[in-house]
């Protein structure tokens, strides 16, 4: 893929228009505030374009009818379609005679822009400049403004509405449209089948331009557009402004009309101006208590101003209905499911920085806690079971058949639903978590710590009592590596698992959690008796599950040419993986960096390089697990390659399919990989604390990140040789240094230097 520019600090840029690109790109430049989000195709592509367009409202899932029934994000019509004619030829990025072209996405304020030169055939040297944002300020505004500035004397026609014609790419989502105009403005209504939800989209489009025209309205089954005609004279503008309200019946108070209308209201009274104002502000406040800056490694900025961007726009600042979906709002992969790859990956960054974003996340768990009881008990077991592909309810939306044979055609058993019991044990990590980062002790009686019994009575109903080896084990399960399946005694699931117990008794203990005492004798037996497998004592190797160290070694490449069918799954007993010691993604290594208290370094170290050449990386979960033990273990330059990797998905080619929608887990990795990696920064509940002196690639002259610690705005720089905190809040805090405890004072700063400069 061309490489997109970054113009330090903040300037994403594109300068050429690449047709081929349209999906990767769409989800570069999408846009979103949490609530929903605007793929950043361009305006003149047709909204039946497969791929290109998007928008998606969090929370509203819909299940089609017909032969394709996945249940997904439903894809809203088009409201980003502008076109513009000069003398009868009609604009197209793609095609146009172009003088010059560029689009720009500003990273500090998701302003999306693009401005084009354009040579007519009729000779005429037209500036086309396209802006938009979805208002961050106003959870269901968006705003678009077209100009057209022209050098001769020409006929101009904008032409703009609502175009309902769109599809998800396998299926259609809007049983029924109707279009309707309210006062001067264009509704557009739309139904789901199944539930059958009602989504509205409301717009007043006004024209700026130095004399009236024509205007013609075309309204059809599935479009509402209006089209002005009038001429523009040789060094006139004309200016299209579109402010676009999107509302749907499961989060809207009162009448979706009345909601729109009340949206648009705020929007007229403000104007483009004001409301850009308004809405830069709310993005300069999210940066103001999550921003990382790199100084020396441009490559690294980057990355991580692109994964915050992406990862503060998918946040649920507003609604604890809804969480961080895999491909967040930006696009359609995953069904618009939550994974764990929120609560692991992602999760961290928002109790960091953005607290009400995490206790949004958190409050999503414990909303769709009774799914997770139904998926228990339909497999037999007490408890929570958490969905492996979460929506509304929290009924597992993952199907038992997820694959086809291409050989064979028929489908293969896939058992990410059934045997992933990993998620639930992630959850209570991410809970865990969220109190030791924010000091929010309500919510365990909110709700919180009825997840944690739960899930712990899942794991000690899951466990097996294995009479000849006196313990408890755990069968039959999938560990993250999802090319193994049907294992037993996965590190990583057991591991975690054990710690769910031992977190629902650290909560008993201290009164927060109300088991009765038979539970939590249950608890404490299985905790202690559950075989969790251990490092080697000569090799500190760490089986990754019973019997994986008898399989088949060899490199990964071969395993790949062994593949029967290039679009046959690579994992379970018709892929060549699950005979070899080869995996899908981090596994082991992903357990000593959420565990990593657990594990010593030698023991890190030796996993790590065992496991490294046998990782395909074939998820974006992979890298940034490798970018983490690697700096743990101080690998500054392992840590370094892997952190662009995780940081950078999005941007370089990862082929179009895997480009619908930013891979949040990766780019949640890459912040993870900055503050826990780099800079060894945890938040305990006693205060901020280094877990080592931090960690500088060598081409970094400073890092520094800025964080919330139980209310308390900080930040903290590393440079080599010396760390500086600086506390942002008007009561002192403590923070652990590796050489002992030190006051950083309310709004002060506090100097460490370390080793030799
Ligand atoms: C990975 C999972 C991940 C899912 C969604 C899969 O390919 O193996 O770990 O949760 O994608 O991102």
């Amino acid at each position: 893929m061309p490489e997109l520019r970054f113009e330090p600090g903040w300037l994403l840029v594109e300068d050429a228009p690449e047709p081929a690109e349209q999906i990767a790109r769409s989800t570069v430049f999408a846009l979103a505030n949490g609530t929903f989000g605007l793929r950043g195709a361009p305006e003149e592509v047709p909204a039946s374009v497969q791929g290109a367009k998007g928008c998606y409202l969090n929370g509203v899932y819909d299940t089609p009818r017909g032969l394709l029934t996945e249940r997904e994000f439903p894809n809203l019509p088009d409201f980003a379609c502008v076109w513009v004619e000069i003398d009868g030829e009609r604009f197209d990025a793609a095609a146009s005679a172009l003088e010059s072209y560029r689009r720009e996405l500003d990273l500090s304020c998701g302003l999306l822009r693009r401005t084009v030169d354009w040579r007519t055939r009729s000779g005429v040297r037209a500036v086309l400049t396209f802006e938009r944002f979805v208002a961050m300020h106003d959870a269901n505004l968006a705003w678009l403004r077209v100009g057209v500035a022209v050098d001769r004397d020409c006929r101009l026609r904008l032409e703009s509405g609502i175009d309902a014609d769109v599809t998800n790419r396998w299926a259609d989502h809007l049983k029924e449209v109707r279009f309707s105009q309210v006062g001067e403005a264009i509704l557009c209504l739309a139904h789901t089948f199944d539930p059958g939800h009602q989504l509205a989209e409301m717009t007043v489009q006004f024209l700026a331009a130095p004399r009236a025209g024509e205007l013609e309205t075309t309204v059809d089954a599935k479009r509402y557009l209006e089209r002005y005609t009038f001429e523009l004279r040789a060094g006139e503008q004309a200016l299209l402004l579109k402010p676009v309200a999107v509302h749907a019946d499961r989060f809207a108070r009162g009448s979706l009309k009345e909601a729109c209308r009340a949206t648009l209201r705020r929007a007229l009274q403000d104007g483009w101006d004001r409301s850009l104002a308004r809405h830069r502000r709310s993005w300069a406040e999210l940066w103001e208590r999550s921003r990382v800056d790199i100084e020396g490694d441009d490559e690294a900025l980057l990355g991580i101003r692109f994964s915050q961007f992406h990862l503060l726009a998918a946040a649920p600042y507003r609604d604890a209905r809804v969480s961080v979906p895999a491909r967040g709002l930006q696009g359609q992969d995953y069904y618009g499911s939550v994974f764990w790859d929120c609560e692991i990956f992602v999760f961290p960054f928002y109790a960091y920085t953005q607290p009400q974003a995490a206790r949004n996340c958190v409050g999503y768990r414990i909303a769709t806690l009774d799914g997770a009881r139904r998926k228990a008990a339909s497999l037999g077991f007490e408890g929570a079971y958490y969905a492996w592909q979460s929506q509304e309810t929290g009924d597992d939306q993952c199907d038992r058949y997820v694959f086809n044979n291409p050989i064979t055609g028929e489908k293969i058993r896939s058992y990410f639903m059934d045997e992933q019991i990993h998620i639930t044990a992630d959850v209570v990590h991410a809970f865990r978590q969220y109190a030791e980062a924010t000091g929010d002790e309500r919510f365990w009686s909110e709700g919180g710590a009825e997840v944690v019994l739960e899930a712990a009575r899942f794991f000690a109903s899951r466990c097996t009592w294995v009479p000849e080896r006196n313990r408890y084990e755990i069968h039959r399960v999938l560990g993250p590596d999802e090319y193994h399946e049907n294992v037993d005694n996965n590190a990583f699931t057991n591991a975690m698992a054990r710690e769910t117990l031992l977190t629902a008794l650290d909560l008993h203990a201290r009164g927060l959690l109300r088991a009765d005492e038979r539970d939590a004798e249950r608890w404490r037996e299985v905790a202690e008796r559950l075989y969790v497998p251990e490092p080697d004592p000569d090799t500190g190797l760490i089986e990754q599950f019973d019997g994986y160290f008898a399989l088949r070694d060899e490199p990964i490449e071969q395993t790949n040419r062994r593949l029967a069918h290039p679009d046959l799954h690579k994992g379970g007993p018709l892929g060549p993986f699950q005979e070899t010691r080869n995996i899908k993604q981090a596994d082991v290594v992903m357990l000593l960096y959420l565990l990593r208290d657990r594990y010593s370094a030698e023991v890190k170290r030796a996993n790590w390089e065992f496991y490294e050449p046998r990782t395909a990386h074939d998820s974006s979960l992979s890298p940034m697990a490798y970018a983490l033990v690697a700096a743990d273990v101080g690998r500054t330059d392992w840590a370094h390659r892997y952190y662009l990797y995780t940081s950078h998905i999005d941007l370089g080619a990862y082929g179009p399919h895997w480009n619908h929608g930013v891979h949040t887990a990766s780019l949640g990795g890459a912040w993870l990989a900055i503050v826990h990696g780099f800079l060894r920064l945890r938040l305990a509940p006693e205060g901020p604390r280094l877990d080592g002196w931090p960690l500088l690639p060598e081409s970094w002259r400073a890092v520094e990140a800025r964080f919330v610690w139980h209310g308390r705005p900080m930040g903290v720089r590393a440079e080599p040789g010396r760390v500086v905190f600086e506390n942002r809040s008007s009561e002192p805090v403590c923070v652990a240094l590796p050489s002992g405890p030190a006051e950083v004072p309310p709004q002060g700063r506090l100097e460490a230097p370390f080793g030799v400069p």
